[in-house]
């Protein structure tokens, strides 16, 4: 990993956008590793008080949700990982990937992106098509309780030509804003600046607190949906979510409960985006 000067500019642009919430973040910004998720979870910072965020120009093994490979490109994207610690006894994790999406997801409406939804657990869509991915993993052994890596990559702009192995309907920033895009160091830090608003809430209110925030933007509100595992499928229609962030999904058999994990939601006929 190695800092140029053009990723210390990047750095200090992010810092003087945070304001006076510089404070609460250490940020590093780095030409190239191999992923910002992978490097955290190895070394995962001790909790200081602080929110460690890596951001790369490149990442040689981006990685996705469920092994898949997750692509970026230089001035193209914006790739970042950072690391929340949070006390024992903080609500179930299985809301935090809800929390990051919405976090994004609010961000980018103050920036004027419209019609933004979220597709279970932390796909961010516009007008149906992927916008950002996020990569939440769990980190345990710390002295005070949990840290969670959370790992966002979002399309700025996408290569004209670009294909997507296993995704279909992928969207970028220039084309949801119609043209000027942010700079990378206002979004990272406008995302910060969210996530660790909506992290407090978290952390004190648990996800029912933001439940409503999330379902607002729900894409496939009562609409038929398959959830598909490795070897298994399940179709139903999309209830909702419940207080721990588990997706309820209205069976013939009843309402199942399906937690974030290795599965992925799919529109009835469609593929994922
Ligand atoms: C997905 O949609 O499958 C999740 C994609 C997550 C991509 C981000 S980019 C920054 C961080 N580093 C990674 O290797 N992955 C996440």
């Amino acid at each position: 990993m190695s800092a140029t000067h053009a990723t210390a500019a990047l750095r200090s642009a992010t810092i003087a956008h945070l304001g006076a919430q510089a404070p609460h973040f250490v940020i590093d910004w780095v030409d190239e590793c191999v992923s910002t998720n992978t490097a955290l979870m190895e070394n995962t910072p001790a909790d200081d008080g602080r929110v460690h965020v890596l951001a790369a120009e490149r990442q040689s093994a981006g990685r996705g949700r469920r092994g898949r490979q997750w692509q970026s490109w230089p001035d193209g994207s914006l790739t970042f990982s950072s690391v929340w610690h949070f006390a024992r006894g903080t609500p179930a994790p299985a809301g935090l990937s809800l929390v990051a999406g919405l976090a994004v997801a609010q961000a980018l409406e103050r920036f004027g992106v419209v019609g933004l939804q979220l597709k279970w657990p932390n796909d961010v869509l516009v007008n149906d098509e992927k916008l950002v991915g996020i990569l939440v993993e769990l980190s345990t052994g710390h002295a005070r309780g949990l840290a969670a890596v959370i790992g966002i990559g979002i399309n700025l702009r996408l290569p004209p030509d670009v294909r997507i192995e296993a995704q279909t309907g992928v969207t970028d920033l220039a084309r949801a804003l119609d043209g000027d895009v942010p700079s990378r160091p206002a979004l990272l830090a406008a995302i910060l600046a969210e996530l660790e608003r909506l992290c407090a809430t978290y952390a004190s209110g648990g996800f029912p607190a933001l439940k409503e925030a999330w379902e607002q933007r729900n894409a496939f509100a009562e609409l038929p949906v398959r959830i598909c595992g490795d070897h298994t499928a399940l179709e139903g229609i999309c209830a909702g979510v419940d207080d721990d962030g588990a997706l309820l999904l209205r069976t013939d058999t009843g309402v199942q409960r399906i937690l974030a994990g290795d599965v992925s939601l799919r529109p009835l006929g469609g593929e994922a985006p």
